[in-house]
């Protein structure tokens, strides 16, 4: 395979590892992070044009401290380190760190030296995220300073002849206004990268690899529908085509025309190879679901008969070697500090038996971000309007209906949610929003219908603005557009006569109901 430019993080335990390697890949130059233990013999042979040191909890001086070899820093690569990898920069070569008697957090003014190759193009007072207790005293030998604050007289150090750079600060965290600018000048003046990455050469290489990897055997994943699962069937097909066997169940709980939506892209007649197997499982679902109001008892029973199902069609297709999952970076839970991650399959959302039998779990998108997947499921060909679905919960519609399910309750929903997508997304209100839909109370009310009286459920409307789904706030519809969801809601979908918006925020209430 060809050798393509690598700039390589080594991960010392800090919270924004893959943040950086994320930046890196923005600057079109690959990027990827293995854990610090990686010998230099290892390093060599991945032939990296730079080395990244990511910051760490730990204080350089203490003995069970990660550190390095000394010898990486005379392969002649330059080297960037970022917080504790500053520190670790100046410890290995015989500088001195110690506690700095002011800590300092958060958004922070630095002067910087701009005749500096990695500060070109910055402004001389710049605001940088600071997040540390220990700073650098006394710079190693034939370093020089480049920057300081007004609490820490070495925020930033270079060794020009050996390449060798750091920073006290993040530079690939946004609140560093120009950190983008900073990893750019490393990345090509001192790397002197030529930038020929893109997502397609990801999308390239990954199939190259996994046809590699994977060989004659035979593969199996669980379909959701979702952006992630079918980045990563599309990856799967594209290498070993037919060993591939995807398997979506349809729980009934999924949005309107949903099921046939992905069977039309996956399915006999849809545009890849592989063998895809539909399991139409609604009434197996809406029969266990009978009765049951408990939002977590639903969301257990939905979760486990998911998991049989799947377990049922495992079985049937026989011996399978490997079990893809798209898992993508925000899931993985372990950094891979020092050891590769373990990842079972139970840890995946959908929470996947562990008794299949297969040989190990293939997670190609584990290094991407959303936005990152987005692009390499456009790269696919994947259809854009799979590609920009707004996340949908594994236990699907279950969680918009307050109390028991069934399956009016479901066609309820399925029709009000599909008006309230279809005329934001009409009205271009769909802009910007985190997550959209409708869902069913369980709240019935009177209403009067044509000179009648009515006794009907209530729709809610819901519509956040979020970052990271951790938190939201209500985000504003413009008041036609609800008018006219509210007006088709209850004239076209039978059973409702009311229609809510949810103007909560989450903290205090959550984005989906149950
Ligand atoms: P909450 O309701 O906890 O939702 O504020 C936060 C985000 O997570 C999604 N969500 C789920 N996704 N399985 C999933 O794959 C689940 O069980 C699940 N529950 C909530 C929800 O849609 C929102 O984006």
């Amino acid at each position: 395979m060809e050798q393509k430019e690598l700039i390589l993080v080594l991960d010392f335990g800090g919270q924004y590892n893959q943040l950086i390697a994320r930046r890196v890949r923005e600057c079109n130059v690959y990027c990827e992070v293995k854990p610090y233990t990686l010998s230099v013999e290892e390093i060599k042979k991945l032939n990296p044009k730079g080395i990244i040191f990511t910051g760490g909890p730990s204080s350089v001086y203490t003995n069970d401290a990660p550190r390095c070899s000394k010898e990486l820093f005379e392969l002649g690569i330059p080297i960037l380190g970022i917080c504790y990898g500053c520190h670790l920069m100046a410890y290995i070569l015989e500088g001195s760190v110690v506690t700095a008697p002011i800590s300092e957090y958060g958004h922070t003014e630095v002067q910087i030296d701009s005749s500096s190759a990695l500060f070109s193009g910055v402004s001389e007072k710049t605001v940088c995220w600071m997040s540390h207790t220990d700073y650098i005293e006394k710079v190693p030998e034939h370093f020089k300073v480049i920057a300081k604050t007004n609490a820490c007289p070495t925020s930033a150090m270079e060794d020009t002849e050996h390449k060798l750079y750091a920073v006290q600060f993040h530079p690939e965290v946004l609140h560093t206004v120009e950190g983008s600018k900073m990893l750019y000048n490393f990345v090509y003046t001192i790397c002197q990268c030529s930038g020929t990455w893109k997502m397609d050469s990801f999308v390239e290489t990954t199939i190259q690899e996994l046809r590699e990897k994977i060989g004659t055997g035979k593969v199996l994943c669980a379909l959701s529908g979702g952006v992630d699962s079918s980045v990563a069937a599309v990856l799967l097909s594209k290498a070993v085509g037919n060993q591939l066997t995807c398997v979506f169940v349809d729980h009934g709980l999924l949005r309107k025309n949903e099921g046939d939506e992905v069977e039309a892209v996956f399915g006999l007649n849809g545009s890849y190879e592989l063998n895809f197997i539909r399991i139409n499982a609604q009434e197996r679902f809406y029969n266990k679901l009978q009765g049951v109001e408990d939002p977590e008892k639903k969301r257990k029973i939905i979760g486990e008969e998911f998991i049989r199902v799947f377990e049922e069609e495992a079985k049937k297709i026989g011996t399978v070697d490997y079990l893809v999952q798209g898992t993508i970076y925000p899931d993985v839970i372990e950094s891979g500090l020092g050891k590769s991650a373990v990842i079972k399959s139970h840890h995946n959302v959908g929470g996947l038996p562990d008794y299949v039998d297969f040989k190990e779990i293939i997670e190609p998108l584990r290094l991407l971000f959303k936005d990152e997947v987005r692009k390499a499921g456009l790269e696919l060909g994947i259809p854009s309007h799979l590609v920009y679905r707004q996340p949908f919960p594994g236990p699907g519609l279950g969680v918009r209906i307050i109390g028991e399910v069934t399956a009016q309750k479901v066609h309820i929903v399925q029709e009000a949610d599909a008006i309230y997508r279809e005329e934001v997304e009409k009205a271009g209100a769909d802009r910007g929003l985190g997550q959209y839909f409708a869902a069913l109370t369980n709240m019935r009310s009177v209403g009067v219908m044509g000179d009648g009286r009515t006794y009907d459920y209530a729709i809610a409307l819901r519509a956040v603005n979020t970052s990271d789904f951790m938190t939201a706030e209500a985000a504003q519809i413009p008041w036609e557009v609800l008018n006219k969801v509210a007006n088709r809601i209850v004239n076209e979908v039978k059973g409702v006569n009311r229609v809510l918006f949810d103007c909560t925020g989450k903290p205090p209430a959550t984005i989906e109901f149950e």
